[in-house]
């Protein structure tokens, strides 16, 4: 909406200026993609632990031993900074598994990687599971109080 108020701003602009316009309508667009695909990703993957406003209350909750995170004080936890690069390694996982052990917490690297049958060969699973891991972070980043 934002984007198409910009867009209509310009019409009686020259040309390079409306050019400019729908560049920036593009972007906008483009970031209501992430957000979607963040959110979308968020309640097919994380809502069960998380619950629907990401404070750890899930229907799932109740059966693991850990309690899931509170994911709308990560911030606040960290001296009013979200730690964007941290919590796109803690959902990714891969890593801190290796040096931890095990976790409750479902290793995403692992499971946005698992290859669907027929598909492998022509589709980048690595491009789409840091697409998704970067979406849910902002995702994240967008329930932080
Ligand atoms: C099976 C339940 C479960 C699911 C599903 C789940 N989590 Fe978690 N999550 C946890 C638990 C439990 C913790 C607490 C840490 C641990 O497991 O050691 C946690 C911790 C986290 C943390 C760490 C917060 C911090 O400050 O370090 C983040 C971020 C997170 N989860 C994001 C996600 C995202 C994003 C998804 C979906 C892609 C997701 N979780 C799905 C259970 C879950």
């Amino acid at each position: 909406m934002r984007a198409f108020r910009k867009v209509q701003s310009m019409a009686g602009l020259p040309a390079a200026f409306a050019l400019a316009g729908l560049l920036a309508a593009g972007a906008g667009a483009q970031e209501n993609d992430d957000f979607h695909l963040g959110e979308i990703e968020y309640e097919i993957s994380c809502l069960s632990c998380h619950g629907i406003d990401g404070r750890g209350d899930g229907p799932d909750a109740a059966h693991l031993d850990k309690k899931p995170a509170d994911l709308t004080s990560i911030a606040r936890a960290n001296g009013g900074v979200f730690p964007t690069e941290r919590l796109a390694l803690v959902i990714d996982g891969r890593d801190l598994v290796a040096a931890h052990g095990a976790r409750e917490m479902p290793v995403w690297g692992e499971r946005y990687r698992v290859p669907v049958p027929g598909v492998e060969g022509e589709f980048d699973f690595e491009a789409d599971a840091r697409a998704k891991i970067d979406a849910l972070v902002r995702y994240i980043e967008g329930l932080q109080e």
